[in-house]
């Protein structure tokens, strides 16, 4: 595996790579990998010839400093893990570089609303900020394909619409979420949780499966949306939002939600310390 931490090095390779005509395939990650991460690059590898994932914990999507500093970082294990499924370029920029002084990479873009509700609301600007880290990535990389994982659907949802609205020539492929054996989704975070708390932080998973057996049986999304949050308030539990929405623009469903092909739960729960959020489609798929 290549190791650049320079962008103009890993653009010299990745332009004697293209005369060769190879695809690229990239996964942007925050670093603290888990099978979830590896499960993105494992699809990249079978679908391009070059396969390219950043480790880069960038700075203009926290929106709280303390959030920041406490984000694990395990760069060391991290590239022996990616160097393991056969990962062919681990990209390791630092701040100076991904936003160089004077180079304004800020966006100013219609996500349609898509950022405005439940990640938006609660962590004012933070899509901004994944937005502008993503867009500068390719601009410096130029992949064929773009990896995002579904555990973040708002997100891949809001770089979709970023490709689309800037008309960017890059195909944006999501990759189901991964889970531990009890149903807690992957997560960099996870290993921030008190063991106690983790044991039962499956409570996420179980109450989106049940709204989806509520959903089928015909209750009202606005009546499950009550009973979930509820249902995830546990001790050492906090609920911030359980919204079940639109799969596609993430509206609240309308009275007649048989007309929404793609309905999709998605939560964000404090598990002590611990911010974790979750989603599942009730209804359609991806
Ligand atoms: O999902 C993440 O880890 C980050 O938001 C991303 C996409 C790597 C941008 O920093």
């Amino acid at each position: 595996m290549q190791l650049f931490k320079r962008v103009d090095q890993l653009q010299a390779f990745l332009n004697a790579e293209r005369v060769n005509n190879r695809s690229v395939g990239f996964i942007p990650t925050m670093g603290a990998l888990h099978a979830g991460h590896l499960t993105l690059v494992k699809r990249s590898l079978a679908e391009n010839q070059i396969t390219v994932a950043s480790i880069f914990v960038n700075p203009t999507q926290f929106n709280e400093a303390n959030d920041l500093d406490r984000y694990p970082r395990t760069p060391g294990k991290d590239l022996q893990a990616l160097a393991k499924v056969g990962c062919n370029v681990a990209f390791l920029p630092e701040v100076d570089d991904v936003y160089p002084p004077g180079l304004d990479t800020r966006l100013q873009i219609d996500l349609s609303g898509l950022d405005a509700r439940m990640e938006g609301a609660q962590r004012p600007g933070h899509f901004d900020g994944v937005a502008q880290v993503v867009k500068r990535f390719l601009d410096i990389i130029q992949p064929e394909n773009l990896y995002m994982g579904q555990k973040d659907y708002q997100q891949q949802l809001i770089i979709k619409q970023m490709v689309r609205v800037l008309d960017l020539p890059y195909r944006v492929i999501t990759v189901p979420t991964v889970r531990e054996e009890d149903g807690l989704a992957l997560s960099s975070r996870n290993v921030l949780l008190d063991p106690e708390i983790r044991q039962r932080s499956v409570i996420l998973y179980q109450t989106l499966l049940e709204a989806k057996k509520r959903l089928i049986k015909g209750e009202l999304p606005k009546d499950i949306e009550t009973w979930a949050m509820e249902a995830l308030s546990q001790p050492g539990f906090r609920p911030e939002y359980f919204s079940i929405v639109d799969g596609h623009s993430l509206q609240p469903l309308p009275d007649q939600e048989e007309l929404a092909e793609l309905i999709v739960a998605c939560t964000a729960v404090w598990a002590g310390e611990v911010r974790l959020i979750d989603n599942l489609p009730l209804r359609g798929n991806l």
